[in-house]
């Protein structure tokens, strides 16, 4: 089947988030992030729609993997890979930056008032997982030049195992081996992601432990080198 790749437009952000709804329906950090009985589906794709609109206002790499319509694929997209750029710790945030994270705040404040809450997200966790994360960049990410990091990655279930994801992430690792800079990614999923990206050119670097009570969960965090090409 044709599979294209190619960037994101504001179109297709209705069909993206659709995508990354299913396709983490089962990702255990998504159960653990959220309370199910208090989770509202709408709210949850309000909130993607607006990261992605923030991620296309950002001019991040945002690619969707798209086939032709058809009774087996009612959607086009059945792919979708989101990146954040490279960042040099010794720079300061870019205000552009900074002017949308505050938008992307005041649109979720606008969506709290519309939906009534976070739509089941447990902020503690949130809160939790981000300050735990920033601590692992810290100490991980060395490069000086910054990373490539994978934000979100998602391909439908019918697509899977058909080489779609490897496709998305060419994309920007053959820009970020051109570049001669690191990618970074995290995924909840030991099995089989683990396998999928060390394929990839990804490695495990080390683990998040997001633990509450009795909840726990685990991230792995991946690192995949700049390949240099012999000149
Ligand atoms: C992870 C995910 C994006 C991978 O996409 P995909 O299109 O299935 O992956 P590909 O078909 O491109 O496979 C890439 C490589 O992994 C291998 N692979 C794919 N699925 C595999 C599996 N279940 N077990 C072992 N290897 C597997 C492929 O054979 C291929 O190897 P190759 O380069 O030697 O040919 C997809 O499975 C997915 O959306 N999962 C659910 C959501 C998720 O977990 N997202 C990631 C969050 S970090």
């Amino acid at each position: 089947m044709a599979v294209q790749i190619v960037p994101m437009i504001k179109q297709d952000i209705p069909e993206a988030v659709e995508c990354v709804q299913t396709a983490f329906a089962d990702d255990p950090y998504f159960h653990w992030a959220f309370d199910s009985s208090a989770y509202n589906i709408d709210r949850n794709a309000a909130s993607l729609a607006a990261h992605f609109q923030y991620g296309l206002n950002c001019n991040s790499p945002i690619y969707v993997a798209k086939v032709p319509l058809s009774d087996k694929h009612p959607s086009s997209i059945v792919g979708v890979c989101w990146w954040f750029g490279p960042q040099p710790p010794s720079k300061p945030t870019p205000w552009s930056i900074w002017a949308q994270d505050w938008l992307l705040s005041i649109r979720q404040f606008l969506l709290n008032v519309r939906f009534g809450g976070r739509g089941g997200l447990n902020l503690y966790r949130y809160h939790l997982w981000k300050t735990l994360q920033r601590e692992t960049h810290d100490v991980v990410w060395t490069d000086p030049r910054g990373y490539y990091f994978c934000n979100v990655l998602a391909v439908s279930s019918a697509m899977r195992g058909m080489g779609v994801g490897k496709k998305l992430v060419e994309v920007v690792t053959r820009q970020a081996d051109r570049d001669g800079i690191p990618c970074y990614l995290e995924s909840s999923k030991g099995f089989p992601n683990l396998i999928i990206y060390e394929k990839m050119g990804f490695e495990l670097v080390t683990e998040i432990d997001c633990v509450d009570g009795q909840d726990a969960c685990q991230l792995y965090c991946m690192v995949r080198k700049p390949t240099m090409k012999a000149e």
